[in-house]
């Protein structure tokens, strides 16, 4: 059986700070990251793309108008595609006025600045974000992993990295560069047997939306030796609810709302 990989709480549901702690700080920042860590999350979840001259960042949309103030800095460059733009550019942005003035100037992080910004503290849950646009990126991630010193071989012995995407293929590549650290897969639909079956052997976890998934679900992906950690639960309630079906992983903007559920009985 493939276990849980986090320090467990007391129900033994792992929690995952969905884009850092992002219901309180600017998602996918060093600053929404070390909230998460002052929250004790166990994992921390962030999207990570490719800019145009090959570094990895994290960024959950594709393009950088949401996030950042790029249409003011580079109002010539619509669409603002992640990938049209270089580090040194990204690196102008504000990627925190968005959210509030409080994180003024907050810039868009490397994976290697998360990777170090988590230090021991707490796991990786790394999603490739849309990489179809980013030939090659499951190699540079792994690259890029394997660069930092002792990180790779300790992270997964300890537990504390997962890769997942909603691009299966991609997870099937990065498995086969690097077999030793455990994938998830994400399902905005429900999956289906074919799907499991697919999974079976290779994946590690089932990360289904929390809106396809119930209690036989959860019972499935156990009986196929798969843990199932679900997104993304907000409040409360339905933290119980999906605590109660016996889910092993909870992926939540508000990691500090989710630890108070964990560690309430
Ligand atoms: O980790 C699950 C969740 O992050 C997937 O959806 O759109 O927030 O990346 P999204
Ligand atoms: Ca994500």
């Amino acid at each position: 059986v493939v276990t849980p990989t986090a320090p467990a709480s007391p129900t033994s549901v792992v929690d995952i700070a969905h884009r850092g702690s992002s219901g309180a700080a600017p998602e996918n920042t060093i600053a929404a990251v070390e909230l998460a860590l002052r929250q004790n999350a166990s994992y921390v979840e962030v999207d990570i793309q490719r800019t145009a001259d090959g570094e990895l960042v994290a960024v959950h949309d594709t393009t950088l108008e949401r996030t950042t103030d790029v249409e003011e800095v580079f109002p010539a460059r619509a669409p603002w595609r992640v990938g049209d733009f270089t580090l040194a550019e990204l690196r102008q942005l504000d990627a925190g006025s968005w959210f509030s003035d409080e994180f003024a100037g907050e810039r868009i992080p490397t994976l290697r600045e998360v990777v170090d910004s988590l230090g021991r503290r707490a796991g990786l849950l790394l999603e490739v974000k849309s990489p179809e646009l980013y030939p090659g990126i499951e190699r540079d991630i792994d690259k890029e992993l394997a660069a930092i010193p002792g990180y790779l071989t300790s992270a997964v012995a300890a537990g504390r990295l997962v890769v997942q995407s909603f691009d299966h293929e991609s997870m099937r590549r990065f498995h086969d560069l690097q077999p030793a650290v455990p994938i998830g897969l994400l399902y905005s639909d429900r999956p289906d047997e074919s799907d499991l079956a697919e999974a079976k052997g290779w994946a590690a976890q089932i990360n289904p939306s929390y809106r396809v998934t119930d209690a036989e679900l959860v019972e499935r992906v156990h009986e196929l030796d798969m843990t199932i950690s679900v997104y993304t639960l907000n409040d409360a309630a339905t933290m119980r609810a999906y605590r109660d079906i016996g889910v092993d992983g909870i992926i939540s903007d508000y990691p500090d709302v989710l630890r108070g559920v964990l560690y309430e009985r």
